[in-house]
């Protein structure tokens, strides 16, 4: 199922240069299932117009609180109840001053003080007007009101500047509002998620690595905290930012992981072992760069620990240990060879061989085995992918207890 279906998204659009994203979260919004219906501030009017909303979304769009057709056809109460979410994205820092402020000047600012929905809102200004004291004190009303604060992003400006302020990518706007709909099962829960690869150094300038880039792992711990876990990520060397609400501890070397890992399992509920760890790293690290010389190079390398064996038989093990497994052949049959030798309570198996899925990708397709039983997740993005994992865990956690 999309995972907006039945969702009807007010997306306010407020007045910066990001307006022209908003199309672009429209469109995401449309394809993830959701009802969509635009309000326009007058100044957003100045960045883009109404036509591709209007085309995007199949309403037209709104901006005025005057207009007797519209008001006419669905006056701007019933909007309110109409609406089971509310994102503004942009949003603006006048926007957000009204909002703090609980004015109704406009349709966009009466909409939000008179609708229950949950508001989301996605900042985006030049870094300045982001870091005023005048800004941050709004936006720390809106959040202890319970309004859910999405970004905003570090990088270029639009202003020629460098910093905090710019519009949260259009793909994580929407993975953030699907998570906002999710119920919390685990609420309660800590889990706690190992994700990347990990670098296994030759000399100060050399390295093993492996071609995980982590989006499963990431995906994962996202999602568990969608559903209202508490959640640890043990990253290894990755460059992707650390979901929202996620604590996390970077590592390099499997060692290392190791280290963080058992440090951090006794608190914990679950345990998912997404990383790609090494299974040989060189027995030493020579602290001078190696200086070519024969025509051949050997290297000795040794077996490392395994991470997900040794918290599986750990005193203090979680009540539910996950692992990954990357196979390219006899899928099942290695999984649960895998599940039985670590002695763990699932394992999530993809077929590394096949294109379009796992290593390097956005897309993935799992299929999770356990004692009794096993479930196939279909092929998709790696968002929903873990979504649908962690309603797996939630599921084996219930019928454990
Ligand atoms: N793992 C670990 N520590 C290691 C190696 C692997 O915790 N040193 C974990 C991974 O995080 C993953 C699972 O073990 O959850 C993968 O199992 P592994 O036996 O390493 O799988 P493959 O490398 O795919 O197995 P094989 O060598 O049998 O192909």
């Amino acid at each position: 199922m999309a995972p907006l279906q039945g969702e009807r998204i007010l997306l306010g659009v407020s007045g910066g240069i990001a307006a022209y994203k908003a199309a672009e979260v429209l469109r995401r919004l449309r394809d993830a299932g959701a009802q969509v219906r635009v309000v326009m501030t007058a100044s957003a009017l100045h960045f883009v117009g109404p036509t591709t909303f209007q085309a995007l979304s199949g309403h037209p769009v709104r901006s005025s609180l005057w207009d007797e057709a519209a008001e006419a056809a669905m006056g701007h109460i019933e909007l309110a109840r109409w609406t089971t979410r509310i994102l503004i994205a942009p949003a603006t820092a006048n926007t957000i001053a009204r909002l703090a402020q609980g004015r109704a000047n406009d349709l966009l600012s009466t909409l939000c003080l008179a609708s229950e929905a949950p508001l989301l809102v996605a900042p985006a200004m030049n870094r300045v007007m982001w870091a005023h004291p005048a800004t941050q004190a709004n936006v720390a009303t809106l959040v202890a009101r319970g309004v859910e604060l999405l970004g905003p992003a570090e990088g270029d400006q639009a202003c020629g500047e460098v910093g905090a302020g710019r519009l949260l990518d259009p793909d994580r706007i929407v993975a953030a509002l699907v998570a906002s709909t999710l119920p919390p099962r685990l609420a309660g829960k800590r889990v706690l998620v190992s994700a990347g690869p990990t670098f296994e150094d030759i000399d100060p300038v050399r390295f093993i690595g492996n071609r995980s880039s982590g989006k499963m792992g990431f995906a994962v711990a996202a999602a568990a905290r969608a559903m209202g876990a508490q959640v640890t990520l043990v990253a290894g060397p990755v460059t992707l930012p650390t979901p929202a609400g996620v604590r996390r501890i970077d590592v390099r070397r499997a060692a290392q992981m190791r280290a963080a890992v058992l440090a951090e399992l006794p608190a914990h509920d679950v345990y998912l072992g997404a990383a790609a760890v090494a299974d040989y790293a060189p027995a030493e690290t020579l602290p001078q760069k190696i200086k070519k010389s024969g025509e051949t190079l050997t290297i000795v390398l040794q077996r490392t620990a395994d991470i997900l064996a040794d918290v599986a038989a750990h005193p203090q093990r979680p009540g539910l240990v996950v692992g990954f497994a990357a196979e390219t052949q006899d899928m099942e049959a290695y999984a649960r060879d895998k599940l039985h030798r670590k002695g763990l309570d699932l394992i999530a198996a993809n077929d590394v061989g096949r294109a379009g899925q796992g290593f390097e990708c956005d897309d993935n397709a799992l299929s999770v085995f356990w004692r009794e039983g096993r479930l196939d997740i279909a092929h998709g993005p790696k968002s929903r992918v873990a979504r649908d994992l962690m309603q797996l865990v939630a599921d084996r956690l219930e019928a454990s207890r």
